[in-house]
């Protein structure tokens, strides 16, 4: 699979996404490769910690921007079981690049207006992809959903209307264990204690993308 995590927005969980479906595949033994598409080079980062504090990161992680992530991609796919592309936020170059040869793109969106109305530019994005991608799958998930409310359900419900993207109801919940995990350098499946429900959530989410 090459899985490309994007949207046009920062903040949305792209990293937090990537990072913890990059490892939860690591676990199930598959040979990742993760792409950072960000010059602000978050998942690197996390890497880099990751492997201080556990030795080594069970991945292999490389920082490509723009067209290089096409290329090399290209050229990498035959090495790896999976490849997960955190294709980074304002810099649409790498996204663009990115939507060429992903075969997913998962889009987290916060159940906010001003992330619901980016979506929009995105699916652009993704049809212009489509022309030289043809079997780009496409997803929208909310990440950082709240606990209670009807905000959920109102953009779930507005998500659900973007032409050529597949709205998945499998949100992850805003929960402390994503952040608290990743200034480890851990997923939340790696930590102790464990939150069940956020390590539940990623296993759902990466089971309907899988
Ligand atoms: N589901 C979540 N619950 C709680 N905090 C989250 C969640 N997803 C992301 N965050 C936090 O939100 C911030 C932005 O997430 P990040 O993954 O860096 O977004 P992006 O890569 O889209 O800019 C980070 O501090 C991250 O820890
Ligand atoms: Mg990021």
């Amino acid at each position: 699979m090459i899985l490309a995590v994007g949207n046009i927005k920062g903040g949305v969980g792209k990293t937090t996404l990537a990072v913890n479906l990059t490892i939860a595949l690591a676990q199930q033994g598959r040979d990742i490769l993760l792409v950072d598409g960000d010059e602000q080079r978050t998942a690197t980062t996390f890497t880099e910690l990751r492997t201080e504090q556990l030795g080594q990161a069970g991945y292999t992680a490389v920082s490509l921007h723009g067209a290089a992530i096409r290329t090399q991609v290209m050229q990498l796919s035959p090495k790896y079981s999976d490849i997960v592309i955190d294709s980074g936020g304002r810099d649409t170059g790498s996204l663009r690049a990115a939507l060429t040869v992903a075969e997913t793109l998962l889009i987290p969106v916060q159940p906010r207006s001003f992330d619901i109305w980016a979506v929009d530019q995105v699916a652009e994005l993704v049809k212009e992809a489509r022309e030289i991608n043809e079997g780009l799958r496409a997803f929208v998930i909310l990440n950082g959903a709240d606990a209670q409310g009807r905000d959920n359900e109102e953009s779930a419900e507005a998500l659900s209307e973007i032409e050529g993207l597949e709205f998945l109801p499998v949100s992850i919940g805003r929960r402390k264990a994503f952040p608290n995990a990743a200034a480890t350098g851990r997923a939340v499946t790696e930590q102790t204690p464990k939150d069940s429900k956020a390590v539940e959530e990623l296993a759902a989410l990466l089971s309907a993308i899988q």
